[in-house]
C-alpha cells in the first residue's frame, strides 16, 4: 500500500482507506483492511457506523487513522463539542485522528465552527481538521476561520463518472497542499459506471487487474488524492486494496477519459450521506 501526506501535516496516511456509509459487514473486513494497510477508516456521525468502527478497532486502535464528521446541523460552537463526545464515546477513543465538517452550512457563521475545532484539537481531542463538500471559496472562508491550524483535507466525490471537482476543487487543493479524499469512487457500485464499463473491462483485462481496481487507480493517478471505497466484504476490500502500488499507463488513462469525459460543472447535491 503506498502512504502518502496528510494536507502538510507531515502525516502519511493511505492511498486506500475504508469507507463506512451504509456499513453493516462487522469487524472481519475492516480489520482485513488494516492488516493490508488501509489503515484510514472514514465514519460520520449521521452514517451511525462509529460504534461498528469502534467494536471493530478494539486493541488494535494505534494502529487506525480514525476519520469522522460533524452534521451541518451541528456547527453551532457547542454541538460540536458535544457531537466530538459523542462520536469519541462511540468509538471508545480519546481522540479523533481527523475531524471534518461534513457539509458546509451557510446558517451559521464558519468562524464560529472552525473556533470550536480549534478548541477541540487545543483539548487534545482532535488532531487534523478537515473539510467535506467544500468549493473553493468555501475552503478559503474556512481557512481564513482558523487561527493557527491548516485544513488538511476535503472529502468530495470523485469518480471516473464523476469528474466535477478537476474544474476548480482538485488543482486548488493540489496548488495548496490539501489532500482529496474521494468518495464513491466505484460510483456506489460496478453497475454504476454505465456505458463507459467496456472500456474500464478492457483495461482492466489488459492489466491483469479487476474493474474496481482499475476505477480506483484512476482517481490515484491525480496527484493529492486518496480513495475510500466500501465493502461489506473482505474479499473486496483486499480486492480494493491491491488499487495502490502500480500505475496505469498514459494509454490507459486516455482510453478512459475519453469513456468518462469530464462533465464540467460541480455538482450540488445536498444528501447526508
Ligand atoms: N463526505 C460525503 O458527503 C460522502 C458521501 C458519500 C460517501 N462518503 C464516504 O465514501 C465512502 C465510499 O463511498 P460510497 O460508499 O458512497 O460508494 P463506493 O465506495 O463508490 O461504492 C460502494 C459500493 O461498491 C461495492 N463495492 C465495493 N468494492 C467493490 C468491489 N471490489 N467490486 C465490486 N463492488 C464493490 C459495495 O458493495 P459491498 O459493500 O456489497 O461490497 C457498495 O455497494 C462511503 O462509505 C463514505 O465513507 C462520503
Amino acid at each position: 500500500m503506498n502512504l502518502q501526506e496528510l494536507g502538510s501535516s507531515g502525516v502519511q496516511v493511505p492511498d486506500v482507506g475504508l469507507g463506512t456509509w451504509a456499513y453493516t459487514g462487522g469487524s472481519a473486513p475492516l480489520r482485513r483492511g488494516v492488516e493490508l494497510g488501509a489503515f484510514l477508516i472514514d465514519m460520520a456521525e449521521a452514517y451511525h457506523t462509529e460504534d461498528a468502527v469502534g467494536a471493530a478497532i478494539e486493541g488494535i486502535r494505534g494502529d487506525v487513522f480514525v476519520a469522522t464528521k460533524v452534521s451541518p446541523s451541528h456547527f453551532r460552537r457547542r454541538d460540536v463539542h458535544r457531537a466530538a463526545d459523542e462520536s469519541l464515546r462511540l468509538l471508545k477513543c480519546d481522540v479523533i485522528d481527523l475531524y471534518q465538517l461534513h457539509w458546509p452550512n451557510s446558517r451559521i457563521p464558519i468562524a464560529e465552527t472552525m473556533g470550536a475545532m480549534e478548541e477541540l484539537v487545543d483539548a487534545g481531542k482532535v488532531r487534523y481538521i478537515g473539510v467535506s463538500n467544500f468549493s473553493v471559496r468555501e475552503m478559503e472562508d474556512a481557512q481564513a476561520a482558523l487561527s493557527k491550524s491548516r485544513i488538511v483535507s476535503n472529502q468530495v466525490e470523485y469518480s471516473l463518472t464523476d469528474r466535477s471537482i478537476e474544474r476548480e476543487v482538485l488543482p486548488y487543493c493540489q496548488a495548496n497542499g490539501i489532500t482529496v479524499i474521494a468518495y464513491s469512487p466505484l460510483a456506489r457500485g460496478l453497475g454504476n459506471f454505465g456505458k463507459g464499463s467496456a472500456a474500464l473491462a478492457e483495461v482492466a483485462a489488459k492489466n491483469g487487474t479487476t474493474v474496481a481496481q482499475v476505477a480506483l487507480n484512476w482517481c490515484l493517478h491525480h496527484d493529492r488524492v486518496m480513495v475510500i471505497p466500501k465493502s461489506n466484504s473482505a474479499a473486496r476490500v483486499e480486492e480494493n486494496c491491491g488499487a495502490s502500488g502500480w500505475r496505469l499507463s498514459d494509454e490507459d488513462i486516455a482510453a478512459l477519459e475519453a469513456a468518462f469525459p469530464s462533465q464540467g460543472e460541480r455538482r450540488r447535491w445536498f444528501g447526508v450521506l
